[in-house]
C-alpha cells in the first residue's frame, strides 16, 4: 500500500477503505502513541489549520482532535452550531466551499450522515467523521487498536457488541469487523437489528476477510468473546425514546454475570463512553480490572492523529 495514495482523503465510513488501508492507519496510531509516550512531539502541523464542526455534544472526539492537532504545532478552530452559519442561513455545500479555503481539514460531528457527506463533496479537503447518526468511524479505529493492544491481534478475535445494535457504534464496529476479519456478533433485541442494507453492504467485505458476522437476540452468543462492548441505550438526539429503550435493553445491561457467560478468564470490556453506570453496562464491571475503556479513550487520540497525518495535504 503506497501510503501517498491516502493523502486528500476524506474519513466518512470506512467502507471506503481497503484492509490495507485500515492496517495502515493501525500502525501509524501504534507508532504515534510510542512517541507520546517516550515524550517525543514532533512538530508535524505546524501552519496547519483543522476547523471543528459541532451539532452535538463531545468530551473524548472534542479534545483528542484539538490536543492531537494542537500539540503538533497546528491550530485547530473550533466551531459549534451556536457559532457558525452552517444549515441555517448558509447552505452546507455554500459552507464546505468557505471552509476549504481557509482550513487543510474539518471534522464534523452531528446528525445527518448526508451533511458530512455534503462537506467532502464540496471542501476540497479531508473531512473527517466525527459521529453522525449512522456512523462513528474514528471510534470504531480506536476500538480495533485497544483489542490488538490487549491480544497483540484482532484477527480471528470475538467482539461481541451487547445493547443498541442499530446506533452508529454498533454500525461502524461492523463495517471495520468486516474489513479486518475480526468476528463480529451483535447481540440486541429483534426491533434493534441492525438494518439489512448496513448487513448486505459487509456482507462481502466479511467475505473478503474470513470475518464471521453474526446477529442475535440470545445472549448465549457472548460464549468464547474475547470482548463484550456496549454503548449507551439512547444516543444523542434519541432521548425522547428513553422509556422505551430501558424497559427494552434491560436484559442486555453488562454486568458480571454477563462477562462470566463469555467462559473466558482474559476477556476484556470495551466502552465508547459516556457511560450511564448501571443502566448499559454496571459499574463493578465498567470500574473494574477487565475494562479497557479508559485506554480506549486515550486511544481516540492516537488514532485520530494518525488519520490526520495519513491525510492532510
Ligand atoms: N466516544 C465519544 O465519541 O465520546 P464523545 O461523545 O465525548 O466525543
Ligand atoms: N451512540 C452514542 C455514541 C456516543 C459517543 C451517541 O450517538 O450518542
Amino acid at each position: 500500500m503506497n501510503p501517498e495514495t491516502l493523502k486528500g482523503r476524506s474519513l466518512l465510513s470506512w467502507k471506503d477503505y481497503s484492509s490495507e488501508e485500515i492496517r495502515y492507519f493501525l500502525d501509524l496510531s501504534m507508532k504515534v502513541k510510542a512517541e507520546k509516550v517516550c515524550g517525543e512531539r514532533p512538530q508535524r502541523f505546524v501552519g496547519r489549520t483543522v476547523a471543528l464542526l459541532f451539532e452535538k455534544r463531545s468530551t473524548r472526539t472534542r479534545c483528542a482532535f484539538e490536543t492531537a492537532f494542537g500539540e503538533e504545532g497546528g491550530h485547530p478552530v473550533f466551531l459549534s452550531t451556536q457559532d457558525i452559519q452552517l444549515g441555517a442561513k448558509e447552505s452546507v455545500e455554500d459552507t464546505a466551499r468557505v471552509l476549504g479555503r481557509m482550513f487543510d481539514g474539518i471534522e464534523f460531528r452531528g446528525f445527518k450522515q448526508s451533511t458530512v457527506e455534503t462537506l467532502a463533496a464540496y471542501s476540497g479537503v479531508p473531512v473527517y467523521n466525527g459521529l453522525t447518526d449512522e456512523f462513528h468511524p474514528t471510534q470504531a479505529l480506536a476500538d480495533l487498536m485497544t483489542l490488538e493492544e490487549a491480544f497483540g491481534d484482532s484477527k480471528g478475535r470475538k467482539l461481541c457488541f451487547v445493547g443498541d445494535g442499530r446506533n452508529n457504534v454498533a454500525r461502524s464496529l461492523m463495517v471495520i469487523c468486516s474489513k479486518m476479519g475480526v468476528n463480529f456478533s451483535v447481540v440486541t433485541p429483534k426491533s434493534l437489528f441492525p438494518d439489512a442494507k448496513l448487513r448486505e453492504m459487509c456482507a462481502p467485505f466479511a467475505a473478503a476477510s474470513g470475518a464471521k458476522i453474526e446477529i442475535t437476540d440470545d445472549l448465549d452468543a457472548v460464549k468464547g468473546a474475547d470482548a463484550l462492548y456496549t454503548d449507551v441505550w439512547v444516543s444523542m438526539g434519541e432521548e425522547a425514546l428513553r422509556a422505551e429503550r430501558v424497559k427494552m435493553l434491560e436484559p442486555y445491561r453488562v454486568d458480571q454475570k454477563l462477562m462470566d457467560r463469555t467462559g473466558r478468564a482474559d476477556s476484556i470490556f470495551l466502552h465508547c463512553l459516556p457511560a450511564v453506570k448501571g443502566e448499559e453496562v454496571s459499574a463493578d464491571v465498567i470500574d473494574g480490572p477487565r475494562s479497557r475503556a479508559w485506554d480506549q479513550a486515550e486511544n481516540r487520540k492516537h488514532t485520530i492523529k494518525a488519520i490526520m497525518l495519513a491525510t492532510m495535504r
